[in-house]
C-alpha cells in the first residue's frame, strides 16, 4: 500500500490543465477592494529634488515612507528601505510613492499625476565599476585549503583567465502578487505569491509596527517562483498591506510582467578571476579563484549567493591546494537575489570552464581531466571547507554515462565532422555537478509541521512548504500516508499558512520536501505510535476508520505538531570550514551541439543526463524537476541575454526580447534518467532535485566551448556565458581575423 517511491499524479495537476486552480489574481475582487500599485525611481540613480503629491492626491490614495513605522528589510541584513526615504534613489524601479485606487485607470492616472524632479547622478553598473570604486556589500570572505600560490608556482602549467557569467530573469509566470484583508483591531489577512510566508509576515509587522501575531500570511501556490519570491515577494505585499492599514480596506497587488522584470533582482551575474596549476596528465595541484558578484543596490541574498558559489568553487574535483575569495559588489541595479541554484551554478561553471580549458590546454579529452581530479570515494574524497563528501557516486557516474552515450565514439565523430564541415561546426562535452543540500545559514534548516486527523479518518496535514509548481505537497502527503499506513488519498495538504505553522524558511535550497517532509513524517509517526499503543490495548481494529474512532472515544489526540532540524550541520564562516550540507545530489550530463559556422546559430543536438537523486518520493514529479530544470538552465547558457543601455535601462524586459527557451529548442535527443541508490540520511531515501539538475545544462556551454576549440588556431577558446548566437558569431568571427591574420 506504500505511496512512496510511486508516481502519484501532482496534487494540482487536474487544476492546472482545467484552469480551477487558484492563483492570486484569479481571487475575486473583495467588496470595497483598492488596486495597489508605486511609482518608482526612472533612474539608476537620482537624487529627489521635489515631489509633489497634490495633484495625485486628488485621484487616489498616495503613501511614501513616512506613513511607515519602520522603512528597512532584509533577509540577513535590514538595509533596504522599502520606499526611498533620504531623497536618494539607488536603483531603477526602487519604489517612491505608493498609490491606491478603485480602478486600474485611476491609478494609473493618480501614478502620472505624481510630480518628482530627480537629479540623476552617475551610477555604477558593472563589476569592473564597482570594483574600481569599491563598491561592496559586506567583507570580502576565504575558503582555503593548503597553499594555492606555491602550489600554482611550482606546477608544470598554469592557465588564467576571467571567467564571465550573465543574470538571469526567474521568468516566472505569474508575476508577484498579493492580496490584504484588513482584520480587528489592526489585524491583517494576506494572500501572497510567495516562498516565505514567514518573512513576508515579518516584513509586514516590522514595517507597519504590528506583532508578528497580528499578521496571517498565507500561500496556496506560486505559478513559479525560482528564488524570486524567496526574499522579493515582500514588497509587494507590504505596500498593499500598508494601503489596507491607512484605508482599512482590502488591497490587491499584481505586478505586470514588465515592471517585474525591470523592478526585481535577478540570478547573479559573476566574474571570476581564475589561476589553476596542473600537471602533464591533467591533474590540479593548485588554484586560485576570486569571485565577484553582482549584488545590485542592497545584499538581498548576495552574501549566502556567494557563499554557495565559493563552496562550489570546487565543483566535484578534489583539489589539495585551494584559495577561494569572494567579493559582493555593490552596483546601481535592483538587488539580485535568490535564483535555482543559489550561486551554485555559477561556482561550478566557473570550475567546468577551467577543466575544459586545462584539457584544451594539454591537448586531451576533457572526460579523462574530469576523471583525473574526480573526488575518490574513501580517499581525496575532502572538500576545500573540510566536509567528507559522502557516499560518493561521482566516479559510478562518470563512468556510466560515457558508457551509456557513446561518449568516445562520438568525440571521434564530432573530430570528424569538423575537420570535413566548411559551413557547421560540431562540440561535445560531459559535465558534473555535486550540490550541496541544505541551507548554507544553519538555523534555516528547520521546519514544523500540523497533523490533523478527523473522525472520518481523513488527515490534513499543514507544513511550511510552499507549493511552486514543484509538487511539495505530494510528496508530503504520501510521506505522511505511509507514516499512518493508510491511503495517499486520505491525506490532504493543507494550504500554508503562518497561523498553522511557525517561524518557517523559505521553500528554497531544494529543501523544502527535505525539511518539511521530515516534519511531517514525525508528526504523523508520533500519532501513529499512540494508535500502535491503543491497539496493542483494545485490540487490532479492523480498519483506519474504526482505529480513528475508537482513538476518539478512548480519548487519545487525533492531532500532533512534528518537528525536523537537520542533524550533523557546522559551518562557521570566520574559518570558512566545517560542514554547511547534510549531503550531495550528484549527476553527470553529456550534450552535443551544432553551430552554424557563419551564422553562430547553436542547435543542441543530443543531451544524456544521468544523476544521483537517491530513492525519489514520487519518480514521476522528480523526472518533471529534472527536465524542467534543465531547460531552464539550458536558457541560462544560451539564449536569455539581459541587456542594459548605458545608464542601466533594462532591454530585454518583455518575452519578445528575452529569450527563454521554447520546446523548439530542447535536445533533439533527450535522455534523462537516475541510478538506483539509497541516501541513507534523508527521509525516504531520497535526495533533493530542485536546482541541481539545473547546473547539467553547463554541459551545453561546454559543448560550444568545444565546438569553438576547433577553430581557435590553437590558443584556449574563451567563450562568455551565455553562449548566445550572438556570442558564438563574436569568437568565429575573431578566430577568423586571427587565423587569417596568421596564415
Ligand atoms: N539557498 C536558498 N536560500 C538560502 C540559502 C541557500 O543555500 N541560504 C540562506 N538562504
Ligand atoms: Mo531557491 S534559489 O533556494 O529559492
Amino acid at each position: 500500500m506504500s505511496a512512496v517511491g510511486k508516481d502519484v499524479p501532482h496534487d494540482s495537476a487536474r487544476g492546472h490543465v482545467t484552469g480551477e486552480s487558484i492563483y492570486v489574481d484569479d481571487v475575486p475582487p473583495l467588496f470595497g477592494e483598492l488596486v495597489v500599485d508605486f511609482v518608482w525611481s526612472p533612474y539608476s540613480k537620482a537624487r529627489i529634488v521635489s515631489l509633489d503629491l497634490s495633484e495625485a492626491r486628488k485621484l487616489a490614495y498616495v503613501y511614501t515612507h513616512e506613513d511607515l513605522h519602520h522603512n528597512r528589510l532584509g533577509p540577513i541584513v535590514a538595509d533596504e528601505p522599502l520606499l526611498v526615504d533620504d531623497g536618494l534613489c539607488t536603483f531603477r524601479g526602487q519604489p517612491i510613492v505608493v498609490v491606491a485606487a478603485e480602478t486600474r485607470a485611476a491609478v494609473d492616472a493618480a501614478k502620472r499625476a505624481v510630480r518628482i524632479e530627480f537629479e540623476e547622478l552617475k551610477p555604477i553598473l558593472t563589476i569592473d565599476d564597482a570594483i574600481a570604486a569599491q563598491s561592496f556589500i559586506g567583507e570580502t570572505r576565504y575558503i582555503r585549503r593548503g597553499d594555492a600560490e606555491a602550489a600554482i608556482a611550482s606546477a608544470e602549467h598554469v592557465i588564467e583567465g576571467v571567467f564571465f557569467n550573465q543574470g538571469q530573469d526567474h521568468f516566472y509566470l505569474e508575476s508577484q502578487a498579493a492580496i490584504v484583508q484588513p482584520g480587528e483591531n489592526g489585524a491583517m489577512h494576506v494572500l501572497s505569491s510567495t516562498q516565505h510566508p514567514t518573512e513576508v509576515q515579518e516584513v509586514i509587522a516590522h514595517l507597519l509596527g504590528l506583532q508578528m501575531n497580528q499578521v496571517v500570511v498565507t500561500t496556496k501556490r506560486m505559478g513559479g517562483a525560482f528564488g524570486g519570491k524567496e526574499a522579493q515577494a515582500t514588497h509587494p505585499a507590504t505596500m498593499a498591506a500598508l494601503v489596507s492599514q491607512k484605508t482599512k480596506r482590502p488591497t490587491r497587488i499584481v505586478y505586470d510582467k514588465d515592471t517585474d522584470m525591470h523592478v526585481t533582482g535577478k540570478r547573479h551575474a559573476f566574474q571570476n578571476r581564475y589561476r589553476v596549476g596542473f600537471t602533464r596528465s591533467g591533474e590540479i595541484v593548485g588554484m586560485k579563484v576570486e569571485f565577484f558578484s553582482d549584488g545590485g543596490a542592497y545584499a538581498d541574498l548576495s552574501p549566502a549567493v556567494m557563499a554557495r558559489a565559493m563552496t562550489h568553487a570546487e565543483n566535484s574535483y578534489y583539489i589539495a591546494n585551494m584559495d577561494i575569495r569572494g567579493t559582493v559588489c555593490r552596483t546601481n541595479t535592483p538587488p539580485n537575489t535568490a535564483f535555482r541554484g543559489f550561486g551554485g551554478p555559477q561556482g561550478v561553471a566557473t570550475m567546468e570552464n577551467v577543466v575544459e580549458e586545462i584539457a584544451a590546454f594539454l591537448k586531451k579529452d576533457a572526460l579523462d581531466v574530469r576523471r583525473v581530479n574526480c573526488y575518490g570515494v574513501e580517499t581525496r574524497n575532502t572538500t576545500p571547507y573540510g566536509e567528507v563528501v559522502p557516499n560518493n557516486t561521482l566516479p559510478r557516474l562518470l563512468t556510466e554515462l560515457p558508457e551509456r552515450c557513446d561518449y568516445r565514439a562520438r568525440v571521434d565523430a564530432v573530430r570528424a565532422f569538423n575537420a570535413s564541415s566548411q559551413t557547421q561546426l560540431k562540440g561535445i562535452a560531459l559535465s558534473t555537478v555535486k550540490f550541496g543540500i541544505s541551507f548554507n545559514t544553519k538555523f534555516l534548516n528547520q521546519a514544523n509541521a500540523l497533523v490533523n486527523i478527523y473522525l472520518d479518518g481523513s488527515v490534513q496535514v499543514s507544513t511550511g512548504a510552499t507549493e511552486m509548481g514543484q509538487g511539495v505537497n505530494t510528496k508530503i502527503a504520501q510521506l505522511v500516508a505511509d507514516e499512518l499506513h493508510i491511503p495517499y488519498e486520505r491525506v490532504t495538504v493543507m494550504i500554508t499558512s503562518t497561523e498553522k505553522n511557525n517561524n518557517t524558511s523559505a521553500s528554497a535550497a531544494s529543501s523544502a520536501a527535505d525539511l518539511n517532509g521530515s516534519a511531517a513524517a514525525d508528526g504523523a509517526r508520533r500519532i501513529r505510535e499512540r494508535l500502535d499503543e491503543l491497539e496493542s490495548r483494545i485490540g487490532k481494529q479492523e480498519t483506519w476508520e474504526k482505529l480513528v474512532k475508537a482513538a476518539y472515544h478512548e480519548r487519545v489526540s487525533l492531532g500532533e505538531r512534528g518537528f525536523y532540524a537537520t542533524p550533523r550541520l557546522d559551518w562557521d564562516w570566520t574559518s570558512g570550514q566545517g560542514t554547511p550540507f547534510l549531503y550531495y545530489t550528484m549527476g553527470t550530463a553529456c550534450s552535443e551541439v551544432l553551430i552554424d559556422r557563419f551564422t553562430g546559430d547553436l542547435k543542441v543536438l543530443r543531451s544524456d543526463v544521468l544523476m544521483d537523486i537517491g530513492k525519489p518520493i514520487n519518480p514521476g514529479i522528480d523526472r518533471g524537476q529534472l527536465v524542467g530544470a534543465f531547460i531552464q538552465g539550458m536558457g541560462w547558457v544560451t539564449t536569455e541575454d539581459l541587456r542594459y543601455d548605458e545608464k542601466g535601462v533594462l532591454l530585454s524586459h518583455s518575452p519578445t526580447t528575452y529569450k527563454i527557451p521554447n520546446i523548439n529548442d530542447l535536445p533533439e535527443v533527450f535522455n534523462m534518467d537516475w541510478i538506483d541508490v539509497e541516501n541513507p540520511i534523508n527521509v525516504g531515501g531520497s535526495k533533493a532535485v530542485g536546482e541541481p539538475p539545473l547546473l547539467m545544462a553547463i554541459s551545453i556551454w561546454c559543448a560550444v566551448k568545444n565546438a569553438l576549440q576547433f577553430v581557435a588556431n590553437g590558443d584556449i577558446a574563451r567563450l562568455k556565458l551565455p553562449a548566445t548566437n550572438e556570442e558564438i558569431l563574436m569568437r568565429l568571427t575573431e578566430y577568423a581575423k586571427r587565423g587569417a591574420a596568421v596564415a
